[in-house]
């Protein structure tokens, strides 16, 4: 696709794009969208309920109502409606978590000029072992809430039926697993992920009838064995996080643990799935730097080398993983059977 010309416009728009983020984000932060969606309010009420300063809430409805997410009427504000879904905690189309996620990263993006200098991530304090955390469960929440939109139908695309035994590896909260299960009745799945994701898997598991076909299996997939033989192997945004050496280890180790003849699936944001750096992949690559020791957005050929040295065959980027998405599909076949 032919990039659109960078001019002053286009700069402008660029450089001043995180104010709107950071309206957003506050949205959510400070209880505001959550408290419209449960009805309309006025400033006083809202100021009171949320215990928010009177001009800091003015400002931010203002610049609410400007972005198009909230409306005024007889002074009381509400959440406009074609807005509401994505703001209503729960909804099918819920973003808050997202936005809580990515909010809790501008303090580390604002130094990435210190991330390119260095070549890697900016210290930042890490929770201690069973200590609460909620920076990782907006990113555990925001993941299970990506994967509640991507998942659905993919289970036939995959090409899954009853009496495979699928590895969802990295799965975390396990929607994609708990889909698949439920798109496929016979279909068995294990989830691995680091134990810190168990809760959040389970969870999940309980919203899905059949759900007990899917099984959590704690481990460090640095370390630790994965279990096996799978018929298919699904590895979902995890190869990212980590350098190329990690990820021809790890695509390695899962093609060990598919059977003769499995299929497995690399779900990414692909550098250039129509050959040129794609912007949202691009830009997750910075992501990557900021957040990462090695992670970064990878070419299409790159994840296809990681396949093909694993002894894969039949390797091809099959398109995105739905109309419009930045993540694509790669599929690689086991030889054998
Ligand atoms: C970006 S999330 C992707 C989650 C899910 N596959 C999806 O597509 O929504 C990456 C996942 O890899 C898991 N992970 C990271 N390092 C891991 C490790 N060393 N062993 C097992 N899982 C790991 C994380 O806990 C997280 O659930």
């Amino acid at each position: 696709m032919a990039q659109s010309p960078f001019d002053r416009r286009v700069l402008e728009e660029t450089a001043f794009a995180y104010w709107g983020s950071c309206a957003l984000f506050a949205a959510v932060q400070t209880g505001l969208s959550a408290r419209l969606a449960q009805g309309p309010a006025s400033k006083e009420l809202l100021a009171g309920e949320l215990d928010l300063d009177r001009r800091g809430l003015e400002l931010l409805l203002v610049a609410l109502q400007a972005l198009g997410v909230v409306q005024e009427q007889e002074g009381r504000w509400r959440l406009r409606p074609e807005a509401a879904a994505l703001f209503t905690p729960g909804s099918e189309q819920d973003c808050s978590h997202v936005l809580l996620h990515l909010g809790d990263m501008v303090a580390d993006w604002a130094r990435l000029a210190e991330c390119v200098r260095r070549g890697r991530p900016v210290e930042r304090p890490q929770p201690k072992e069973g200590e609460p955390s909620p920076p990782r469960t907006h990113f555990y929440r925001a993941m299970r809430d990506i994967a509640r939109q991507q998942a659905p139908g993919l289970a036939r695309r995959l090409g899954l039926r009853a009496g495979q035994h699928l590895l969802d590896l990295g799965g975390g909260p396990g929607v994609y697993a708990l889909t698949f299960v439920q798109e496929t009745p016979g279909l068995k799945a294990t989830v691995f992920d680091l134990p810190q994701a168990e809760e959040h898997f389970r969870q999940e598991q309980e919203r899905y009838p059949g759900g007990e076909a899917v099984v959590f299996r704690a481990g460090d997939y640095r370390r630790d064995e994965l279990g096996g033989p799978y018929q298919v192997v699904w590895i979902s945004q995890v190869l990212h996080g980590a350098g190329p050496q990690e990820c021809t280890e790890l695509v390695d180790k899962a093609a060990r643990a598919l059977a003769p003849g499995g299929v497995m699936w690399i779900q990414e944001f692909v550098l250039d799935p129509q050959g040129q750096p794609e912007r949202f992949a691009a830009l997750f690559g910075l992501n990557m730097l900021v957040n990462t020791e090695a992670g970064r957005s990878y070419r299409r050929e790159e994840l296809a080398g990681f396949m093909r040295e694993a002894g894969l065959v039949e390797v091809e980027y099959t398109g995105p993983t739905v109309e419009g998405s930045a993540a694509g599909l790669m599929r690689g076949v086991k030889p054998g059977n």
